[in-house]
């Protein structure tokens, strides 16, 4: 495929050439865009269901323009030692990075599992750079928030749990997806001691400067949102819980005119479900949801494109603009999963999502 007719518009869910011809492998990734450049994150997969572990780390591009992207290489590096948080075969997902000007540093945050123990670590691993494409030194991996309660429960819950509800919940099977019964008032008090279980994720900085670490948790069936420390590095030691038991992950954040949103999915693992809208008039709520932002076909509708969401990149300079940004996985070739990039399109003031064979930022200008 050549790179250039291809590569001066979005085709979602086809192959996107980097600079050398080479299909972009940034899975479950995020933009940051600094110095007037766009810089792309994501999982680097491997063939194969091997690729559903991490065998390489975080690759990054560069672009001027978000339709042709630089291979800058590889961020951060999984490590060859035995033992590491992030050895190779480790699970490393969905990092994002920000910048934190007032230390100079690019920092990254990501959904760590330690290698041979499935989904259970449910960690939150960070690493920081000096320059924006690395290479990106691991600081550490740590479930957040620990000996934290929430702000938002009210005093009464704001106990650990006695040892026979520990028990209790110890025989439990709590996978990751919606069940008949989820105990949700009482993972955060089991975990308030260790630190708050953390899987997909995101981050935002908001106007203030302030940024928050956004993270599926208590068994994926309920959202934190997390105030970060100055330096980015660790959490601020305020949180709170979104739609407890609503089972959200993946969850994409941005913000217009003062109103802030997320774009999140259900807990299906691989397999696509139906996108929902959260959203709130300042960060720690409440949210509601708005239902389901995706336009088109009942199967498009019901898959999010077949795709899951990642990310949503504010245009800077144009008002409303932003791009939608999900993943069609594909687990067993795990680097043959696509990205659906999409615009956002505002119907009477609210954020929808509809389907594009092929589209540019031209887009935006016809927008009202
Ligand atoms: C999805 C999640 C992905 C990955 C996958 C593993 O629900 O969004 O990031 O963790 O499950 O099955």
């Amino acid at each position: 495929m050549t790179t250039s007719a291809a590569n001066h518009c979005f085709r979602p869910g086809q192959i996107w050439p980097d600079d050398r011809g080479v299909p972009i492998n940034a899975h479950g990734g995020g933009v940051l865009l600094h110095d007037g450049v766009y810089y792309w994150f994501g999982e680097h997969k491997i063939a194969g269901e091997a690729g559903n572990r991490a065998e390489v780390g975080v690759h990054v591009y560069s672009s001027p323009n978000l339709y042709q992207w630089r291979d800058e290489g590889i961020a951060l590096a999984v490590s060859d030692e035995a033992g590491s948080p992030i050895e190779h075969g480790c699970i490393l997902e969905r990092p994002k990075v920000i910048f934190n000007a007032p230390t100079g540093k690019f920092v990254m945050w990501f959904h760590l599992e330690p290698k041979g123990a499935g989904y259970s670590g449910s960690l939150s691993g960070v690493a920081v750079a000096d320059r924006v494409i690395g290479p990106y030194e691991f600081v550490r991996a740590f479930r957040p928030n620990a000996g934290v309660w929430p702000a938002n429960v009210p005093a009464a819950e704001q106990r650990e749990l006695e040892p026979e509800k520990l028990a209790l919940l110890a025989t439990m099977e709590l996978g990751g997806g919606p069940r008949a019964y989820y105990p949700k008032h009482l993972l955060f008090r089991r975990d308030f001691a260790g630190g708050q279980m953390a899987r997909d994720m995101t981050l935002f900085v908001d106007e203030d400067g302030l940024a928050y670490h956004i993270y599926a948790s208590e068994g994926n069936g309920t959202l934190h949102i997390s105030q970060l420390s100055a330096d980015f590095l660790s959490p601020a030691g305020k949180y709170v819980r979104v739609l407890p038991g609503r089972f959200n992950e993946a969850p994409a954040w941005f913000k217009v005119g003062g109103r802030y949103y997320m774009v999140t999915s259900d807990c299906t693992g691989w397999s696509p479900n139906p996108a929902r809208l959260l959203a709130a008039d300042t960060i720690w709520g409440p949210w509601e949801e708005l239902g389901n932002p995706c336009l088109g076909s009942a199967q498009q509708v019901a898959t999010t494109f077949q795709a899951q969401s990642t990310f949503v990149l504010p245009l800077p300079g144009r008002r409303d603009a932003f791009i939608f940004m999900a993943d069609r996985w594909n687990p067993r070739d795990a680097i043959d999963g696509r990205y659906v990039w999409l615009p956002v399109e505002f119907r009477h003031g609210v954020p929808m999502i509809g389907w594009q064979e092929e589209w540019n930022l031209e887009f935006f200008d016809k927008m009202i």
